[in-house]
């Protein structure tokens, strides 16, 4: 980093991105001599929702690119309909799970650890993420865990602990915000790294986009009932679209900078959503020590304009998502990167990979790190105050032990009572 803007070294690329040199290997992870010569994997699934079968399937197709053998044994849910539908879809994968290897209940995930998988793949409501993490990795399992990894501080804290007692372990576990996997991010970041868009002096990144959907309360269904489906507008079941959704271009904010943002001035607010307590949008000044901004829009509203998509200002051009374009308007073509073309198969290939190779890939820590940054944001809109890293990274911090209710433990005991469908109100008075 430099007193103009940021630059990135190429030492900072390959530490920020820690999947970054696993995905940049791809196929060479394993090698032509390793290739279909590892041992079998085993995985289970925890949470057999859309993303979960996506992501026993991106599995499957990541143990056929690398010709090795690789599949689903065992799966876990709250509920009985999910798990049948996975049965059914596993059947017509080729794999006929027995009765014994499908688990039912808020404590299916114990005995599915307990059930001989080598991998476990975490897609359930994000609430869940840390509990589940830390028993993934007290059992000894790598660990496959969707985005965003925690909901509050607390949870933030509990997953980068895990992470490090994986590490302990040599157990690897690879985060689902894609773009660290994927040709053109990590060809364009290599770009960024070798300066070829000179100091980084801003940026902006954005996900606005449609409400994800809303499933009304029913007569006759519990605050637990409820609350399992429509959790994607709960924050203390998602977290707020700012890390359920937006997390994945935080994540790239904080990849392409090479640092965490050290502030976040925000606001947010509702103007649409009907049920649950989450804003609709969010707009970020994330700041970083160097005294870069980077802003940051994120926006759940029908009819609305929609982006996705990471920009970031350097002295010698702009990068976008996919291209950068020099301000001496030269011509840059982006590195080819080996591996797979689909970046949630990619994923799945660097965790295979680093099992089968006994070079452990982490990624607990920059995933709870990118969450706990939208977290900050989140926060910051909230209350209408400036929030610092510091506040929401460190128990000690002002938010550093907020820890929102119900808990994933409060779902496996019973306890569960519906959070208020209010939203914050940022500042205080009229
Ligand atoms: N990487 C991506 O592009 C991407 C896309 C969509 C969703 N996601 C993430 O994946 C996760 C799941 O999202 P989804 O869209 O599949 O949700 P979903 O509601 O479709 O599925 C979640 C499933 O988990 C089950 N479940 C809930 N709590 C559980 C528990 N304690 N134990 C076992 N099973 C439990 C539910 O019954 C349901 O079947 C979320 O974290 C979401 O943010 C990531």
């Amino acid at each position: 980093m430099n007193e103009k803007g940021v630059t990135v070294s190429r030492r900072d690329f390959m530490r920020a991105g820690v999947a970054a040199g696993a995905a940049i290997g791809g196929l060479t992870i394993l090698g032509a001599t390793a290739r279909g010569q590892g041992k079998a994997l085993k995985a289970g699934l925890v949470g057999c929702g859309s993303r979960g079968r996506g992501a026993a399937a991106n599995f499957l197709e990541a143990g056929k690119f690398l010709n090795t053998d690789a599949s689903i044994a065992a799966i876990a849910d709250v509920y009985k309909e999910p798990i049948d539908k996975t049965r059914e879809w596993l059947k017509q994968q080729g794999t006929d799970l027995p009765d014994k290897a499908c688990f039912v209940g808020f404590d299916a995930y114990k005995k599915l650890l307990d059930s001989g998988v080598d991998v476990v793949l975490l897609a359930t409501p994000p609430v869940f993420r840390p509990l589940h993490f830390e028993s993934c990795v007290k059992a000894g399992k790598h660990v496959f865990m969707e985005k965003p990894v925690c909901v509050d501080p607390v949870g933030g804290h509990r997953v980068i602990a895990a992470g490090e007692e994986a590490t302990k372990k040599n157990l690897s576990v690879v985060a689902g915000t894609q773009y660290r996997h994927s040709k053109v991010r990590l060809g364009l970041r290599k770009l960024v790294a070798d300066g070829v868009a000179g100091s980084l002096w801003g940026g902006a990144v954005y996900w606005c986009g449609t409400l994800s959907y809303v499933n009304r309360r029913e007569p006759g269904w519990s605050d637990t009932e409820y609350l399992m489906k429509n959790w994607i507008n709960f924050v203390e079941m998602s977290g707020d679209h700012i890390i359920e959704q937006h997390v994945h271009n935080i994540d790239v904010m904080i990849w392409f900078m090479g640092a965490l943002p050290s502030l976040a001035v925000a606001v947010g607010g509702r103007a649409r959503r009907q049920t649950g307590n989450q804003f609709d949008f969010f707009s970020v000044d994330f700041q970083f020590k160097s005294g870069v901004h980077v802003h940051s829009l994120s926006r759940q509203l029908n009819g609305a304009w929609s982006r996705e998509a990471e920009e970031f200002v350097g002295d010698k051009g702009i990068v976008k998502s996919d291209r950068i374009l020099l301000h001496s308007k030269e011509k840059v073509a982006i590195p080819e990167v080996p591996g797979h073309d689909n970046a949630y198969v990619q994923e799945h290939v660097d965790l295979i990979g680093s099992i089968l190779k006994g070079k452990p890939l982490n990624e607990a820590q920059q995933v709870a790190e990118s969450t706990l940054a939208g977290i900050m944001g989140r926060l910051s809109a909230y209350t209408g105050q400036p929030v610092r890293w510091v506040d929401v990274s460190k128990p000690e911090g002002q938010f550093g032990k907020l820890a929102l209710k119900p808990t994933a433990e409060d779902f496996e005991t019973g306890e569960v009572k519906l959070p208020p469908e209010a939203i914050p109100v940022p500042g205080k008075g009229e």
